[in-house]
Protein backbone atom coordinates (compact mmCIF):
# COMPACT_ATOMS: atom_id res chain seq x y z
CA UNK A 1 0.00 0.00 0.00
CA UNK A 2 1.52 3.59 -0.75
CA UNK A 3 1.41 6.16 2.47
CA UNK A 4 -1.67 7.60 0.70
CA UNK A 5 -3.16 4.42 2.03
CA UNK A 6 -3.03 5.32 5.14
CA UNK A 7 -5.16 6.68 7.62
CA UNK A 8 -3.89 9.14 10.53
CA UNK A 9 -5.93 8.19 13.72
CA UNK A 10 -6.39 11.15 15.87
CA UNK A 11 -7.14 10.05 19.44
CA UNK A 12 -9.27 12.96 21.25
CA UNK A 13 -10.04 10.88 24.39
CA UNK A 14 -7.95 13.58 26.60
CA UNK A 15 -9.58 16.74 24.96
CA UNK A 16 -13.31 15.99 23.45
CA UNK A 17 -13.29 12.70 25.53
CA UNK A 18 -12.88 14.34 28.94
CA UNK A 19 -15.79 17.28 27.54
CA UNK A 20 -18.16 14.62 27.91
CA UNK A 21 -20.15 15.63 31.41
CA UNK A 22 -18.54 13.80 34.25
CA UNK A 23 -15.39 12.20 32.37
CA UNK A 24 -12.68 14.78 34.25
CA UNK A 25 -9.55 12.89 34.52
CA UNK A 26 -6.92 13.47 36.75
CA UNK A 27 -3.17 14.06 35.46
CA UNK A 28 -1.90 10.96 36.41
CA UNK A 29 -5.13 9.19 34.75
CA UNK A 30 -4.48 10.90 31.40
CA UNK A 31 -1.23 10.11 31.73
CA UNK A 32 -1.64 6.47 32.15
CA UNK A 33 -4.28 6.60 29.09
CA UNK A 34 -1.66 8.47 26.64
CA UNK A 35 0.89 5.52 27.36
CA UNK A 36 -2.04 3.16 27.02
CA UNK A 37 -2.78 5.29 23.29
CA UNK A 38 0.75 5.05 22.04
CA UNK A 39 1.05 1.55 22.74
CA UNK A 40 -2.24 0.90 20.53
CA UNK A 41 0.44 2.91 17.88
CA UNK A 42 -1.99 5.72 18.09
CA UNK A 43 -0.46 8.46 15.16
CA UNK A 44 -1.46 11.75 17.45
CA UNK A 45 -2.73 12.02 21.00
CA UNK A 46 -4.88 15.15 21.56
CA UNK A 47 -3.55 15.30 25.37
CA UNK A 48 -5.46 18.34 26.18
CA UNK A 49 -6.45 22.20 25.77
CA UNK A 50 -3.47 23.85 27.54
CA UNK A 51 -4.87 27.16 28.30
CA UNK A 52 -8.09 25.73 29.95
CA UNK A 53 -6.50 25.36 33.72
CA UNK A 54 -3.24 24.89 35.17
CA UNK A 55 -3.98 21.14 36.02
CA UNK A 56 -5.00 20.77 31.97
CA UNK A 57 -1.35 22.22 30.70
CA UNK A 58 0.45 20.06 33.29
CA UNK A 59 -0.94 17.53 31.91
CA UNK A 60 -0.46 18.07 28.48
CA UNK A 61 3.20 18.98 29.52
CA UNK A 62 3.72 15.83 30.96
CA UNK A 63 2.35 13.75 28.17
CA UNK A 64 4.33 15.33 25.85
CA UNK A 65 7.61 14.98 28.26
CA UNK A 66 6.51 11.14 28.29
CA UNK A 67 5.58 10.08 24.83
CA UNK A 68 7.85 9.24 22.26
CA UNK A 69 6.11 7.06 19.59
CA UNK A 70 2.62 9.52 18.99
CA UNK A 71 2.60 13.01 18.01
CA UNK A 72 1.09 14.84 21.00
CA UNK A 73 -1.07 17.92 20.27
CA UNK A 74 -2.52 20.42 22.41
CA UNK A 75 -5.65 22.12 21.16
CA UNK A 76 -5.79 26.41 21.05
CA UNK A 77 -8.38 28.61 20.00
CA UNK A 78 -7.20 31.04 17.08
CA UNK A 79 -5.92 33.53 20.17
CA UNK A 80 -2.60 33.99 20.79
CA UNK A 81 -2.35 33.49 24.39
CA UNK A 82 -3.76 29.76 23.46
CA UNK A 83 -1.07 29.48 20.78
CA UNK A 84 1.75 30.49 23.10
CA UNK A 85 0.13 28.65 26.12
CA UNK A 86 0.17 25.23 23.88
CA UNK A 87 3.42 25.76 22.03
CA UNK A 88 4.58 25.85 26.25
CA UNK A 89 3.32 22.66 26.87
CA UNK A 90 4.30 21.07 24.08
CA UNK A 91 8.17 21.96 24.40
CA UNK A 92 9.62 18.85 25.65
CA UNK A 93 7.81 16.55 22.80
CA UNK A 94 9.27 14.98 20.69
CA UNK A 95 6.92 15.47 18.13
CA UNK A 96 4.64 17.99 19.04
CA UNK A 97 1.08 19.38 17.22
CA UNK A 98 -0.44 23.06 17.74
CA UNK A 99 -4.03 22.50 17.13
CA UNK A 100 -5.90 26.02 16.19
CA UNK A 101 -9.40 26.17 15.51
CA UNK A 102 -12.40 29.28 15.00
CA UNK A 103 -15.88 29.07 14.14
CA UNK A 104 -17.02 29.24 9.66
CA UNK A 105 -20.62 28.57 10.02
CA UNK A 106 -22.75 31.57 9.45
CA UNK A 107 -24.33 30.67 12.81
CA UNK A 108 -21.70 30.76 15.00
CA UNK A 109 -19.95 33.59 13.52
CA UNK A 110 -22.77 35.99 14.03
CA UNK A 111 -23.81 34.53 17.61
CA UNK A 112 -21.26 33.23 18.86
CA UNK A 113 -17.95 34.73 17.60
CA UNK A 114 -20.11 38.27 16.19
CA UNK A 115 -17.34 38.87 13.62
CA UNK A 116 -17.57 38.89 10.04
CA UNK A 117 -16.53 36.07 7.38
CA UNK A 118 -13.39 38.28 6.62
CA UNK A 119 -12.36 39.43 10.26
CA UNK A 120 -12.42 35.82 10.77
CA UNK A 121 -9.97 34.54 8.03
CA UNK A 122 -7.89 37.53 9.07
CA UNK A 123 -7.82 35.75 12.56
CA UNK A 124 -7.75 32.00 11.19
CA UNK A 125 -4.30 33.20 9.14
CA UNK A 126 -2.74 35.08 12.30
CA UNK A 127 -3.63 32.02 14.51
CA UNK A 128 -1.88 29.47 12.15
CA UNK A 129 1.11 31.80 11.09
CA UNK A 130 1.92 32.02 14.82
CA UNK A 131 1.64 28.81 15.31
CA UNK A 132 4.01 27.79 12.47
CA UNK A 133 6.49 29.95 14.37
CA UNK A 134 6.59 27.80 17.71
CA UNK A 135 5.73 24.33 16.17
CA UNK A 136 6.40 23.22 12.53
CA UNK A 137 3.28 20.80 12.99
CA UNK A 138 0.23 22.83 12.95
CA UNK A 139 -3.46 21.78 12.16
CA UNK A 140 -6.60 24.09 11.47
CA UNK A 141 -9.88 23.45 12.32
CA UNK A 142 -13.06 25.19 10.79
CA UNK A 143 -15.57 24.39 13.91
CA UNK A 144 -18.75 23.70 12.80
CA UNK A 145 -17.79 22.90 9.15
CA UNK A 146 -20.57 20.81 8.45
CA UNK A 147 -23.14 23.72 8.89
CA UNK A 148 -20.40 25.92 6.93
CA UNK A 149 -20.93 27.34 3.52
CA UNK A 150 -18.66 25.47 0.95
CA UNK A 151 -17.25 28.75 -0.85
CA UNK A 152 -16.35 30.16 2.72
CA UNK A 153 -14.84 27.04 3.44
CA UNK A 154 -12.82 27.26 0.32
CA UNK A 155 -11.85 30.42 1.06
CA UNK A 156 -10.72 29.55 4.71
CA UNK A 157 -8.57 26.37 3.83
CA UNK A 158 -6.66 28.08 1.14
CA UNK A 159 -5.65 30.70 3.76
CA UNK A 160 -4.56 28.55 6.08
CA UNK A 161 -2.71 26.01 4.03
CA UNK A 162 -0.56 29.18 2.91
CA UNK A 163 -0.31 30.09 6.45
CA UNK A 164 1.64 26.92 7.37
CA UNK A 165 -1.27 24.51 8.52
CA UNK A 166 -0.01 20.79 7.21
CA UNK A 167 -3.38 19.49 8.53
CA UNK A 168 -7.07 20.85 7.64
CA UNK A 169 -10.21 19.47 9.66
CA UNK A 170 -13.50 19.22 8.89
CA UNK A 171 -15.60 19.08 11.44
CA UNK A 172 -19.16 18.37 12.08
CA UNK A 173 -18.89 19.86 15.51
CA UNK A 174 -22.85 19.48 16.33
CA UNK A 175 -23.34 16.06 14.64
CA UNK A 176 -25.52 17.39 11.68
CA UNK A 177 -24.00 15.45 8.54
CA UNK A 178 -25.27 12.54 7.03
CA UNK A 179 -22.81 10.28 5.19
CA UNK A 180 -23.17 10.78 1.65
CA UNK A 181 -23.81 14.61 1.79
CA UNK A 182 -20.74 14.71 4.36
CA UNK A 183 -18.59 12.68 1.55
CA UNK A 184 -19.64 14.95 -0.81
CA UNK A 185 -18.60 18.28 1.09
CA UNK A 186 -14.88 16.24 1.43
CA UNK A 187 -14.82 15.86 -2.03
CA UNK A 188 -15.57 19.16 -3.12
CA UNK A 189 -13.28 20.77 -1.09
CA UNK A 190 -10.36 18.41 -1.76
CA UNK A 191 -11.22 19.63 -5.65
CA UNK A 192 -11.67 23.14 -5.30
CA UNK A 193 -9.26 23.84 -2.91
CA UNK A 194 -6.20 24.95 -5.26
CA UNK A 195 -3.70 23.88 -2.49
CA UNK A 196 -5.28 21.29 -1.02
CA UNK A 197 -2.41 18.95 -1.84
CA UNK A 198 -0.76 20.37 0.53
CA UNK A 199 -2.15 19.51 3.62
CA UNK A 200 -3.69 15.99 4.73
CA UNK A 201 -7.61 16.54 5.21
CA UNK A 202 -8.98 15.50 8.40
CA UNK A 203 -12.36 14.83 9.87
CA UNK A 204 -14.42 15.24 13.44
CA UNK A 205 -17.64 13.54 13.63
CA UNK A 206 -19.83 13.67 16.70
CA UNK A 207 -22.43 11.15 17.12
CA UNK A 208 -25.79 13.29 17.84
CA UNK A 209 -27.88 11.83 15.13
CA UNK A 210 -25.85 8.11 15.76
CA UNK A 211 -23.40 9.12 12.41
CA UNK A 212 -20.64 9.60 13.42
CA UNK A 213 -18.47 6.31 12.48
CA UNK A 214 -20.55 5.96 9.08
CA UNK A 215 -19.81 10.04 8.57
CA UNK A 216 -16.25 9.74 9.09
CA UNK A 217 -16.05 6.25 7.07
CA UNK A 218 -17.73 7.82 4.43
CA UNK A 219 -15.44 10.87 4.32
CA UNK A 220 -12.52 8.41 4.26
CA UNK A 221 -14.04 6.91 0.84
CA UNK A 222 -14.06 10.67 -0.28
CA UNK A 223 -10.49 11.26 0.39
CA UNK A 224 -10.11 12.16 4.03
CA UNK A 225 -7.22 11.06 5.39
CA UNK A 226 -7.07 11.56 9.35
CA UNK A 227 -10.01 10.46 11.20
CA UNK A 228 -10.79 12.01 14.93
CA UNK A 229 -12.18 9.95 17.26
CA UNK A 230 -12.15 8.67 20.65
CA UNK A 231 -11.86 5.41 22.81
CA UNK A 232 -15.67 3.86 23.54
CA UNK A 233 -16.64 7.30 21.64
CA UNK A 234 -16.93 9.14 24.48
CA UNK A 235 -16.83 13.11 23.68
CA UNK A 236 -19.05 16.19 24.01
CA UNK A 237 -22.87 15.05 24.25
CA UNK A 238 -23.19 12.15 22.36
CA UNK A 239 -20.01 11.99 21.84
CA UNK A 240 -17.73 11.25 18.96
CA UNK A 241 -16.58 8.38 16.26
CA UNK A 242 -15.37 5.59 18.03
CA UNK A 243 -11.54 4.58 17.46
CA UNK A 244 -12.34 0.90 17.65
CA UNK A 245 -15.04 0.97 15.56
CA UNK A 246 -12.96 2.75 12.73
CA UNK A 247 -9.98 1.29 13.18
CA UNK A 248 -12.06 -2.27 13.04
CA UNK A 249 -13.80 -1.24 10.44
CA UNK A 250 -10.91 -0.14 8.07
CA UNK A 251 -9.34 -3.29 9.18
CA UNK A 252 -12.13 -5.93 8.42
CA UNK A 253 -13.16 -4.00 5.12
CA UNK A 254 -10.02 -3.19 3.46
CA UNK A 255 -11.23 -4.83 0.75
CA UNK A 256 -13.45 -1.93 -0.17
CA UNK A 257 -12.17 0.84 1.44
CA UNK A 258 -8.60 0.14 0.80
CA UNK A 259 -7.28 1.75 3.27
CA UNK A 260 -5.54 0.78 6.50
CA UNK A 261 -3.98 2.49 9.71
CA UNK A 262 -1.28 1.21 11.86
CA UNK A 263 -3.04 0.01 14.87
CA UNK A 264 -2.06 -2.50 17.29
CA UNK A 265 -5.70 -3.82 17.70
CA UNK A 266 -5.13 -6.56 20.26
CA UNK A 267 -4.88 -3.70 22.82
CA UNK A 268 -7.69 -2.06 21.53
CA UNK A 269 -9.98 -3.87 24.69
CA UNK A 270 -7.79 -3.14 27.33
CA UNK A 271 -7.35 0.63 26.17
CA UNK A 272 -11.41 0.74 26.48
CA UNK A 273 -11.70 -1.17 29.96
CA UNK A 274 -8.67 1.40 31.01
CA UNK A 275 -10.41 4.71 29.71
CA UNK A 276 -14.14 3.03 31.33
CA UNK A 277 -12.83 2.42 34.34
CA UNK A 278 -11.07 5.72 34.90
CA UNK A 279 -14.29 7.75 33.67
CA UNK A 280 -17.02 6.01 35.20
CA UNK A 281 -18.19 5.44 31.93
CA UNK A 282 -19.71 1.87 31.70
CA UNK A 283 -19.70 0.36 27.96
CA UNK A 284 -23.00 -0.79 27.22
CA UNK A 285 -23.27 -4.78 26.57
CA UNK A 286 -24.05 -4.49 23.19
CA UNK A 287 -21.30 -2.60 21.83
CA UNK A 288 -19.70 -3.34 18.64
CA UNK A 289 -16.11 -4.42 19.38
CA UNK A 290 -16.17 -3.89 23.11
CA UNK A 291 -19.05 -4.40 24.47
CA UNK A 292 -19.29 -7.80 26.61
CA UNK A 293 -21.51 -9.10 23.97
CA UNK A 294 -20.27 -8.42 20.85
CA UNK A 295 -18.42 -11.59 20.09
CA UNK A 296 -21.33 -13.98 22.33
CA UNK A 297 -23.17 -15.94 20.23
CA UNK A 298 -26.47 -17.05 22.23
CA UNK A 299 -28.68 -18.39 19.43
CA UNK A 300 -28.08 -22.42 19.10
CA UNK A 301 -27.71 -21.89 15.42
CA UNK A 302 -25.50 -19.44 15.44
CA UNK A 303 -23.12 -21.44 18.03
CA UNK A 304 -23.31 -24.26 16.06
CA UNK A 305 -22.18 -22.25 13.04
CA UNK A 306 -18.90 -21.03 14.86
CA UNK A 307 -18.23 -24.15 16.52
CA UNK A 308 -17.97 -25.64 12.87
CA UNK A 309 -16.31 -22.81 11.04
CA UNK A 310 -15.45 -19.63 12.79
CA UNK A 311 -16.60 -17.17 9.76
CA UNK A 312 -19.95 -18.39 9.49
CA UNK A 313 -21.01 -16.08 11.98
CA UNK A 314 -18.01 -14.00 13.09
CA UNK A 315 -16.79 -11.40 10.73
CA UNK A 316 -13.48 -10.92 12.82
CA UNK A 317 -11.70 -12.72 15.20
CA UNK A 318 -11.83 -11.30 19.27
CA UNK A 319 -8.23 -12.27 19.70
CA UNK A 320 -7.89 -9.86 17.10
CA UNK A 321 -8.85 -6.83 19.30
CA UNK A 322 -7.89 -8.47 22.55
CA UNK A 323 -10.56 -10.75 24.02
CA UNK A 324 -9.75 -13.80 25.51
CA UNK A 325 -6.57 -12.72 26.66
CA UNK A 326 -7.47 -11.89 30.40
CA UNK A 327 -5.27 -14.85 31.39
CA UNK A 328 -5.01 -15.64 34.95
CA UNK A 329 -1.77 -14.00 35.68
CA UNK A 330 -0.82 -14.08 39.33
CA UNK A 331 -1.35 -15.57 42.56
CA UNK A 332 -0.13 -14.45 46.18
CA UNK A 333 3.13 -16.30 45.42
CA UNK A 334 4.23 -14.41 42.28
CA UNK A 335 7.11 -12.19 43.22
CA UNK A 336 7.92 -8.25 42.63
CA UNK A 337 9.64 -9.07 39.28
CA UNK A 338 6.46 -10.29 37.80
CA UNK A 339 4.24 -8.07 38.75
CA UNK A 340 6.12 -5.23 36.77
CA UNK A 341 6.58 -7.47 34.23
CA UNK A 342 3.05 -7.93 33.68
CA UNK A 343 1.77 -4.08 34.38
CA UNK A 344 4.86 -3.29 31.59
CA UNK A 345 2.97 -5.65 29.63
CA UNK A 346 0.09 -4.05 30.44
CA UNK A 347 1.62 -0.31 29.52
CA UNK A 348 1.37 0.60 32.91
CA UNK A 349 4.59 1.98 33.87
CA UNK A 350 5.04 3.43 37.48
CA UNK A 351 7.21 6.21 38.03
CA UNK A 352 9.78 4.91 40.74
CA UNK A 353 9.87 2.10 43.54
CA UNK A 354 7.89 4.23 45.76
CA UNK A 355 4.82 3.47 43.63
CA UNK A 356 5.99 0.02 42.61
CA UNK A 357 6.23 -0.81 46.39
CA UNK A 358 2.63 0.86 47.65
CA UNK A 359 1.38 -1.06 44.16
CA UNK A 360 2.82 -4.38 45.37
CA UNK A 361 1.86 -4.23 48.61
CA UNK A 362 -2.05 -3.64 47.53
CA UNK A 363 -1.83 -6.58 44.72
CA UNK A 364 -0.37 -9.07 48.34
CA UNK A 365 -3.28 -8.10 49.84
CA UNK A 366 -5.87 -8.59 46.81
CA UNK A 367 -4.12 -11.80 46.75
CA UNK A 368 -4.83 -12.91 50.17
CA UNK A 369 -8.83 -11.84 49.87
CA UNK A 370 -9.27 -13.38 45.73
CA UNK A 371 -7.18 -16.47 44.62
CA UNK A 372 -7.08 -15.82 41.14
CA UNK A 373 -5.89 -12.32 39.88
CA UNK A 374 -6.36 -11.02 35.72
CA UNK A 375 -5.36 -8.21 34.24
CA UNK A 376 -8.27 -6.48 35.14
CA UNK A 377 -7.60 -6.74 38.67
CA UNK A 378 -4.13 -5.18 38.06
CA UNK A 379 -5.73 -2.22 36.48
CA UNK A 380 -8.36 -1.30 39.17
CA UNK A 381 -5.32 -2.18 41.47
CA UNK A 382 -3.01 0.29 40.15
CA UNK A 383 -5.61 2.81 39.89
CA UNK A 384 -6.71 2.88 43.44
CA UNK A 385 -3.02 2.68 44.42
CA UNK A 386 -2.14 5.48 42.33
CA UNK A 387 -5.30 7.84 43.59
CA UNK A 388 -4.12 7.12 47.09
CA UNK A 389 -0.77 8.63 46.57
CA UNK A 390 -2.11 11.81 45.22
CA UNK A 391 -2.16 14.53 47.34
CA UNK A 392 -5.68 13.43 50.20
CA UNK A 393 -7.28 15.86 52.31
CA UNK A 394 -9.31 13.08 53.29
CA UNK A 395 -8.50 9.46 53.72
CA UNK A 396 -10.49 6.55 54.85
CA UNK A 397 -9.25 5.17 58.34
CA UNK A 398 -11.41 2.60 59.26
CA UNK A 399 -14.91 1.53 58.11
CA UNK A 400 -18.24 -0.49 59.97
CA UNK A 401 -21.43 -1.36 58.25
CA UNK A 402 -24.26 -3.22 60.27
CA UNK A 403 -27.21 -4.28 58.16
CA UNK A 404 -29.61 -6.62 59.29
CA UNK A 405 -32.66 -7.24 57.80
CA UNK A 406 -35.82 -5.42 59.49
CA UNK A 407 -33.33 -2.81 60.66
CA UNK A 408 -31.86 0.58 59.57
CA UNK A 409 -28.77 -0.38 58.12
CA UNK A 410 -25.88 2.13 60.39
CA UNK A 411 -22.28 2.71 58.97
CA UNK A 412 -19.33 4.35 61.58
CA UNK A 413 -16.11 5.29 60.26
CA UNK A 414 -13.10 7.01 61.19
CA UNK A 415 -11.13 9.35 58.69
CA UNK A 416 -8.38 11.32 58.72
CA UNK A 417 -8.94 14.97 57.24
CA UNK A 418 -5.59 17.17 56.61
CA UNK A 419 -4.14 15.14 59.29
CA UNK A 420 -6.46 14.89 62.11
CA UNK A 421 -8.85 11.79 62.82
CA UNK A 422 -12.35 12.38 63.22
CA UNK A 423 -15.13 9.98 63.46
CA UNK A 424 -18.89 9.30 62.43
CA UNK A 425 -21.95 7.38 62.59
CA UNK A 426 -24.74 7.60 60.10
CA UNK A 427 -28.19 5.95 59.64
CA UNK A 428 -29.31 5.69 55.67
CA UNK A 429 -31.87 3.46 53.77
CA UNK A 430 -28.95 1.19 52.93
CA UNK A 431 -25.66 0.68 53.69
CA UNK A 432 -24.16 2.79 51.19
CA UNK A 433 -26.69 5.77 51.99
CA UNK A 434 -25.45 5.43 55.61
CA UNK A 435 -21.67 5.46 54.46
CA UNK A 436 -21.80 8.52 52.03
CA UNK A 437 -24.19 10.47 55.30
CA UNK A 438 -21.47 9.74 57.89
CA UNK A 439 -18.47 10.74 55.24
CA UNK A 440 -20.97 14.13 54.50
CA UNK A 441 -21.51 14.51 58.06
CA UNK A 442 -17.51 14.98 58.34
CA UNK A 443 -16.72 16.52 55.44
CA UNK A 444 -19.80 18.78 54.51
CA UNK A 445 -18.77 19.61 50.88
CA UNK A 446 -22.84 20.31 50.09
CA UNK A 447 -21.73 18.33 46.57
CA UNK A 448 -24.76 16.78 44.76
CA UNK A 449 -24.40 13.04 44.29
CA UNK A 450 -24.77 12.54 40.62
CA UNK A 451 -24.16 8.79 39.61
CA UNK A 452 -23.08 6.27 41.76
CA UNK A 453 -21.78 2.92 39.79
CA UNK A 454 -20.70 -0.73 40.87
CA UNK A 455 -19.04 -2.54 38.16
CA UNK A 456 -17.77 -6.12 38.58
CA UNK A 457 -13.76 -6.34 37.50
CA UNK A 458 -14.01 -9.56 36.86
CA UNK A 459 -16.25 -13.08 36.98
CA UNK A 460 -17.43 -14.36 39.88
CA UNK A 461 -18.52 -13.23 43.51
CA UNK A 462 -14.45 -13.16 44.62
CA UNK A 463 -14.74 -10.26 42.22
CA UNK A 464 -13.61 -6.59 42.75
CA UNK A 465 -15.85 -4.23 42.60
CA UNK A 466 -14.83 -1.00 40.93
CA UNK A 467 -17.26 1.85 42.06
CA UNK A 468 -17.89 5.45 41.09
CA UNK A 469 -19.51 8.51 42.46
CA UNK A 470 -19.94 11.43 40.49
CA UNK A 471 -20.42 14.71 42.61
CA UNK A 472 -21.52 17.91 41.34
CA UNK A 473 -21.11 20.89 43.01
CA UNK A 474 -21.66 24.93 41.34
CA UNK A 475 -21.43 23.35 38.02
CA UNK A 476 -17.98 21.39 38.91
CA UNK A 477 -18.34 17.84 37.80
CA UNK A 478 -16.15 14.95 39.09
CA UNK A 479 -15.66 11.23 39.33
CA UNK A 480 -14.27 9.78 42.21
CA UNK A 481 -13.06 6.18 41.90
CA UNK A 482 -12.49 3.03 44.43
CA UNK A 483 -11.87 -0.53 44.08
CA UNK A 484 -11.70 -3.41 46.16
CA UNK A 485 -13.35 -6.79 47.05
CA UNK A 486 -15.50 -5.66 49.59
CA UNK A 487 -17.96 -3.25 47.41
CA UNK A 488 -19.10 -1.33 50.71
CA UNK A 489 -14.90 -0.50 51.11
CA UNK A 490 -14.71 0.49 47.71
CA UNK A 491 -17.84 2.95 47.78
CA UNK A 492 -16.18 4.55 50.43
CA UNK A 493 -12.79 5.14 48.78
CA UNK A 494 -14.84 6.54 46.06
CA UNK A 495 -17.12 8.49 47.63
CA UNK A 496 -13.44 10.17 49.35
CA UNK A 497 -11.52 10.38 46.17
CA UNK A 498 -14.77 12.56 44.43
CA UNK A 499 -14.08 15.08 47.32
CA UNK A 500 -10.27 15.02 47.33
CA UNK A 501 -10.69 15.83 43.63
CA UNK A 502 -13.31 18.64 44.00
CA UNK A 503 -10.11 20.47 45.54
CA UNK A 504 -8.52 20.62 42.32
CA UNK A 505 -9.01 24.60 40.52
CA UNK A 506 -11.80 25.68 37.69
CA UNK A 507 -10.67 24.52 34.24
CA UNK A 508 -12.25 26.63 30.70
CA UNK A 509 -14.26 24.81 28.23
CA UNK A 510 -12.72 25.74 24.79
CA UNK A 511 -15.88 25.82 22.55
CA UNK A 512 -18.08 28.12 25.29
CA UNK A 513 -15.12 30.65 25.75
CA UNK A 514 -15.37 33.95 23.43
CA UNK A 515 -12.49 34.31 20.95
O1 LIG B 1 -16.22 19.40 17.53
C1 LIG B 1 -15.38 20.27 17.23
O2 LIG B 1 -15.60 21.12 16.37
C2 LIG B 1 -14.12 20.30 17.96
C3 LIG B 1 -13.08 21.20 17.40
C4 LIG B 1 -12.43 22.01 18.47
C5 LIG B 1 -12.11 20.41 16.59
O3 LIG B 1 -13.95 19.56 18.91
ZN1 LIG C 1 -15.44 17.91 18.89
Amino acid sequence: MSSNDRVIIFDTTLRDGEQSPGASMTGEEKLRIAKALERLRVDVIEAGFAIASPGDFAAVKAIADAIKDSTVCSLSRALDGDIDRAAEALKGANSGRIHTFIATSPIHMQHKLRMQPDQVVEQAVHAVKRARNLCSDVEFSCEDAGRSEIDFLCRIIEAAIDAGARTINIPDTVGYAIPHQYAEMIRQLLERVPNADKAVFSVHCHNDLGLAVANSLAAVVAGARQVECTINGLGERAGNAALEEIVMAIKTRADLLGVHTRIDTPHILSTSRMVSGITGFPVQPNKAIVGANAFAHESGIHQDGVLKHRETYEIMSAESVGWNANKMVMGKHSGRAAFRARLEELGIVLAGEGELNAAFARFKDLADKKHEIFDEDLQALVSDSLSAEAPEHVKLLSLEVASKTGEVPQAKLVLSVDGAERSACAQGSGPVDAIFKAIESIACSQANLQLYSVNAITQGTDSQGEVTVRLEKDGRIVNGNGADTDILVASAKAYINALNLMQDGQKAHPQVADV
